[in-house]
């Protein structure tokens, strides 16, 4: 059977995304990576894309006078590459709605705690503040407000004591690098249907 096909779209470090090449590599894995994308040239997570062999394209955000001429830009690479699949794996822009529209329920992302609690950023520390006896990360599909849509994999941590918003990141990190991958099979097997906003998997219980 074909593989289906992704884009990753990052900004930094890219661990989810070297995730994702570890387990696209893997016999019988039914996705593969055909394009990387980075709004940043300095980020660390190209590197990844070109060990594994991956084509990969900087679109610097600041190249562009709008938002939309940026998502159009993205969305031209991404159509150029044949892409049915878009992951976001630490991307750092907000993409405007037009372009969530396009590529709804065929667009996902990873956020580092168990959404709907703390979206946006610095979740680990707030996390730590509000006294939470677990966190985690979320694979969702995107709509327009951010870290929200349809959740496809949340994996838990718990919160330990002594724990600092650094070493709780580290927790959760591993969590997501086992999450994502299991969101990106799932979706590739064709078992992932979004209903009434809320995501059912057929076949066994995640
Ligand atoms: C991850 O924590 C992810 O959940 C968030 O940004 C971070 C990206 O890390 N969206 P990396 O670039 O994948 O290492």
């Amino acid at each position: 059977m074909a593989r289906l096909k992704v884009g990753v779209l990052i900004s930094g470090r890219g661990s989810n995304l070297e995730a994702l090449i570890a387990a696209c590599a893997a016999p019988g894995f039914p996705a593969e990576i055909a394009l990387v994308l980075s709004n940043r040239a300095d980020a660390a997570g190209l590197a990844h894309a070109a060990r594994a062999g991956i084509a990969s394209r900087v679109i610097p955000h600041r190249d562009f006078s709008s938002r939309n001429a940026f998502d159009d830009a993205l969305d031209g690479a991404l159509a150029a590459a044949g892409i049915e699949l878009v992951c976001l794996a630490g991307f750092m822009r907000l993409l405007g709605a037009a372009f969530v529209a396009r590529w709804r329920d065929r667009l996902v992302n990873i956020h580092p705690s168990l959404l709907p609690e703390f979206p946006g950023l610095d979740t680990h520390a707030r996390a730590l503040a509000a006294g939470m006896r677990f966190s985690g990360c979320t694979v969702h599909f995107v709509r327009p407000e951010m870290d929200s849509g349809p959740i496809i994999v949340q994996a838990a941590v718990p919160v330990l004591p002594g724990d600092d918003a650094e070493c709780l990141a580290a927790r959760v990190l591993e969590a997501e690098h086992r999450a994502y991958p299991l969101a990106l099979r799932l979706i590739a097997e064709g078992r992932v249907r979004v209903e009434g906003e809320c995501v059912t998997i057929a076949g066994s219980p995640v």
